[in-house]
């Protein structure tokens, strides 16, 4: 299966292999990343090991049905012991960069009620100067869904705004331990997945929804998506002053933050659901980044959302107001969207942030692309090029990366060891995905990196372990890694060597 490699075509033939999403690396520049990207919670394990305190995560997936088939973050890939393995496996593949995250409460047991935990700084140096041995860039997330129980137990931890000075104690210690080497930092992993999953759906700690949007009546889906992400962003923006005025000139590095940013189409032709549509990534996406690059929140939110809609001071406004040096989104999939705003929907819309719409994959029961392992993910390689295009356009002027790109496949549905690691369709996903985004390259979009969710199979949340993004398979019972069809695939694409493992 190595005959992937396609570095033997020519450039003559580029834009026709393009179509045909066939791929090589000449088609992105010498310097641009190419890495994987994880989180601490869903591949460290040693949830108690080394002083480590207790997370939400750690909380939330013990409660019994949760998760399904109630699995919880406790081993993990442990990573925690084998990462010199998963290090050396992503050299392997020929990647240059690399995103983790930092477990809050290795670092902070309590938060900052209590003392920091050098066994915990040190394990992160540990993947550091690895990494960088490796000659692979890190690229930090500070904040990536798990945070200290502790303050949950304290104020609610996002619903207070208590919670801003709480992330930017904690951003300070990793800028201090880490900065003279990490030059990439990510404030807050999908602050617009926190809200939706964590407060609206309820299935994401606090696991919090109200009716129609999720099964349960705990917190209120129309009010608290607002608001967490409110202190959330106040948080980001708080933490990028500290590291402009106190690290970054010294250090030499750049900060954003991620969000998620899927592409949405018309589900028909009318102008209402082509509005639709414009107002999906605006309530989702522009939610994020237009306070973080004009300084408030998009006028079609505050038009429609009223008084609900939490309000950024003058000061407020002046601290968030160009706080990112790049945008970064996470990507995988389109829908179609179609208007609730003049004529209601029978489910009352999406969630509650976006109850003027809903999206669906289907017209005219045809499917917008393929499934994958995750029900509302669909293949429409289409759609990167187009959200970077529309980044691009919104945003001029500040360099892209897409922080997270992936194809899921389920363990259940028949699938054995063996189709798992041959992914053929992972693989054309990948290539497909990276034609639509070197397209984009050409039109002019400032791409600096491309980072696949995810190195490994890990811990996907409220799914477990069922559902599978890694390019390395992981069995559950002996946890040994195996290279799938894509790692292999990765590796000739890039010039690596991981076949003479
Ligand atoms: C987004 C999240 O950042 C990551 O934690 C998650 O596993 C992937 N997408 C896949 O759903």
């Amino acid at each position: 299966f190595l005959l992937v490699s396609s570095s033997h075509h020519s450039f003559a033939l580029q834009n026709e292999e393009e179509e045909e999403g066939i791929i090589n690396r000449r088609d992105f520049p010498k310097d641009f990343f190419f890495g994987t990207a994880t989180s601490a919670y869903q591949i460290e394990g040693a949830y108690l090991e080394d002083g480590k305190g207790l997370s939400n995560w750690d909380v939330f997936s013990h409660l019994p049905g949760r998760i399904r088939n109630n699995d919880t973050g406790d081993v993990a890939d442990d990573h925690y012991h084998r990462f010199l393995e998963d290090i050396e496996l992503m050299h392997s593949m020929g990647m240059n960069s690399y995103r983790f995250s930092i477990s809050w409460t290795r670092i902070l047991p309590k938060g900052r009620f209590g003392k920091v935990n050098r066994r915990g700084i040190a394990f992160y140096n540990k993947i550091i100067d690895n990494l960088l041995l490796k000659g692979i860039e890190p690229f930090v997330t500070i904040h990536h869904h798990d945070l200290p129980a502790e303050l949950d137990k304290r104020y609610g931890s996002w619903m207070s705004a208590e919670m801003q000075e709480d992330f930017v104690y904690f951003a300070k210690i990793c800028f201090e331990e880490f900065g003279d080497r990490v030059k990439y930092w990510i404030t807050i992993n999908e602050p617009n997945v926190i809200t939706l999953m964590g407060y609206t759906k309820g299935v994401y700690p606090p696991g919090h929804c109200s009716p129609p949007f999720g099964n349960c009546s705990i917190g209120n889906a129309d009010i608290e998506p607002l608001i967490v992400m409110h202190n959330m962003l106040l948080a980001h923006a708080k933490a990028v002053r500290l590291y402009r005025t106190h690290f970054q000139k010294k250090q030499g590095g750049s900060i954003g933050i991620v969000a998620y940013g899927h592409m949405y189409e018309p589900l028909t032709d009318h102008e209402y659901d082509i509005k639709a549509a414009e107002r999906a990534f605006i309530f989702i996406f522009a939610w994020v980044y237009d306070p973080i690059v004009y300084g408030d929140y998009p006028k079609e939110m505050q038009e429609i959302l009223g008084s609900q809609l939490p309000s950024f001071s003058d000061i407020e406004k002046n601290i968030i107001r160009g706080s990112l040096d790049f945008v970064c989104v996470n990507h995988y999939t389109t829908f179609y969207t179609k208007d609730c705003l003049h004529s209601p929907c029978s489910d009352g819309g999406d969630h509650a942030i976006t109850g003027y719409l809903n999206t669906t994959a289907y017209r005219d029961g045809v499917s917008i692309g393929d499934p994958t392992g995750i029900d509302v993910f669909f293949v429409v390689p289409r759609g990167l090029g187009k959200v970077i295009n529309y980044i691009k356009e919104r945003y001029p002027n500040k360099p892209i990366f897409v922080t997270e790109n992936g194809y899921s496949m389920p363990q259940a549905e028949g699938n054995n060891v063996e189709d798992l690691i041959k992914d053929t369709k992972r693989v054309n996903y990948h290539k497909d995905y990276l034609a639509s985004l070197a397209k984009a390259m050409r039109d002019g979009a400032d791409v600096r990196g491309y980072f696949v969710w995810s190195l490994i199979d890990n811990f996907e949340w409220a799914d477990g372990y069922d559902t599978r993004f890694g390019l390395l398979y992981v069995d559950r019972k002996t946890l040994e890694r195996r290279p799938k069809l894509s790692a292999h695939w990765f590796s000739s694409f890039l010039g690596g060597n991981l076949h003479e493992l």
